[in-house]
């Protein structure tokens, strides 16, 4: 069994161009694996800390060398020796020499990039592609092994497109039925058919951060028709051949207990935006909307899901944040019917998956979600198949960060049906 000999971590940039963390591990059989760890720009309240040197004169104060020094000082020489397929030990220990409740004293950058390093490493030596070896980790009893559902970011507002828009993602969804490889043709498709839809109308077919476009329109529900536009001029069925989804990230459009969004001249309370939500669902069919309300108004995350969740996934992101006690929290208070999980979220492999299984034990439907800062990195694609995710969200059809994950999937796709 090979072992862990050398960590490397290094700092690179991510595709906003904002310094991260790559770690290689290397092990006694000369296996080894390359992880970069990704960085939120709409980052929630309750997730683990992403440590940051705060040297102005570095990076705007946002350089990860103090992290790459707890690699390197701290947890390279408590796992050097370690068996590598020993994921769950070497994860507590991490979590063990950290102490805190959210990887504040190492940071869950640091943390996370030696996880995914270590379990790349040793999926190769194991001479197993990632996604199977990671199956490993995962109670899977019926679980069906394929891969998700995607979600396709092609409109970008909010934070990652200079607050265009007050919501944050308009997704496009294929429906169910279609294989993996024709639902990327269809998101391919929308986003195509979706830039000509805004150009003909006189609007900027520019890019966010996800790679969805980011035009300034005058209200929310208008980039929503936009995408009921592009799916007319593809002669797609809305609610059969394709559906539409949000994420809202209502926390950055809340204040003093009031919603301010373009389409509504008054603020709104937490009811007036469920209606809204209702309203936007009986025009458009949402399949899917994710951080509807605030991350702690928890009253007006109750109603939301009490309102909608008999036709719409009414998911959590900020909310939940891939931990364990705030996904406790939404269970016992009825507040969601699905959970995004971002690994960077909390940290390490091993508690990301915990997190999935509570939630499914739970009934939860499971998005897998890339973060607006990505690398190349293409674990998460792995990391979603091996969990049985019933979603993945990866941002627009477009830019390399976020093929690289399409990609992997269309790999990924490949690799199951000779099984
Ligand atoms: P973030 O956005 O990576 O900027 O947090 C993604 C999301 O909110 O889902
Ligand atoms: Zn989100």
């Amino acid at each position: 069994m090979a072992k862990i000999k050398q960590i490397i971590a290094r700092e690179i940039l991510n595709a906003k161009g904002q310094p991260t963390i790559e770690t290689t591990v290397i092990l006694t059989d000369g296996s080894f694996g390359v992880a970069s760890v990704p960085t939120g720009t709409s980052v929630g309240e309750y997730e683990a800390t992403d440590l940051r040197d705060g040297d102005e004169k570095r990076y705007q104060g946002k350089g990860v060398l103090k992290a790459i020094s707890n690699i390197e000082q701290i947890i390279a020489p408590a796992l050097i020796g370690m068996e590598a397929s020993k994921q769950p030990e070497i994860d507590r220990k991490m979590i063990e020499m950290d102490g805190t409740q959210n990887k504040g004293k190492l940071g869950a950058n640091a943390t996370l990039s030696v996880s995914e390093a270590v379990a790349k490493a040793a999926a190769r030596s194991s001479i197993l592609p990632l996604f199977m070896y990671l199956r490993g980790f995962v109670k899977r009893e019926n679980l069906p092994l394929k891969v998700p559902i995607p979600l396709f970011n092609v409109l970008n507002g909010g934070l990652h497109a200079g607050k265009n828009l007050d919501f944050q993602e308009f997704l496009v969804i294929p429906a169910s039925s279609k294989s993996y490889s024709e639902s990327l043709n269809l998101g391919s498709s929308m986003y195509f058919a979706l830039e000509k839809a805004l150009d003909s109308a006189g609007y900027s077919t520019l890019v966010g951060d996800e790679g969805g476009f980011g035009p300034k329109l005058d209200t929310n529900k208008d980039a929503i028709e936009f995408l009921k536009r592009a799916a007319d001029s593809l002669n797609l069925r809305i609610g059969f051949d394709i559906f539409f989804g949000l994420d809202a990230a209502a926390s950055n459009f809340y204040s003093e207990q009031r919603y301010h969004i373009k389409d509504k001249t008054m603020a709104l309370t937490s009811k007036d935006l469920s209606d809204y939500y209702q309203t936007l669902n009986s025009d458009y069919h949402l399949l899917y909307i994710e951080d509807p309300m605030s991350q702690d108004d928890w009253d007006g995350w109750k109603a939301c899901n009490e309102a909608l969740s008999n036709q719409t996934l009414i998911v959590g992101d900020d909310l939940t944040a891939t931990n364990p006690y705030r996904l406790q929290m939404a269970i016992n208070k009825k507040a969601i019917n699905g959970i995004i999980i971002k690994p960077n979220q909390i940290g390490t492999v091993i508690e990301s998956l915990a997190v999935i299984e509570v939630a499914r034990l739970a009934g939860l439907k499971i998005i897998v979600s890339h973060r607006s800062g990505e690398t190349n990195d293409d674990f998460i694609a792995d990391f979603a198949v091996a969990a049985s995710a019933d979603y993945c969200k990866f941002g627009a059809p477009a830019r390399g960060e976020r093929v690289s994950k399409y990609n992997r999937l269309l790999q990924i796709e490949r690799q199951l049906k000779s099984i």
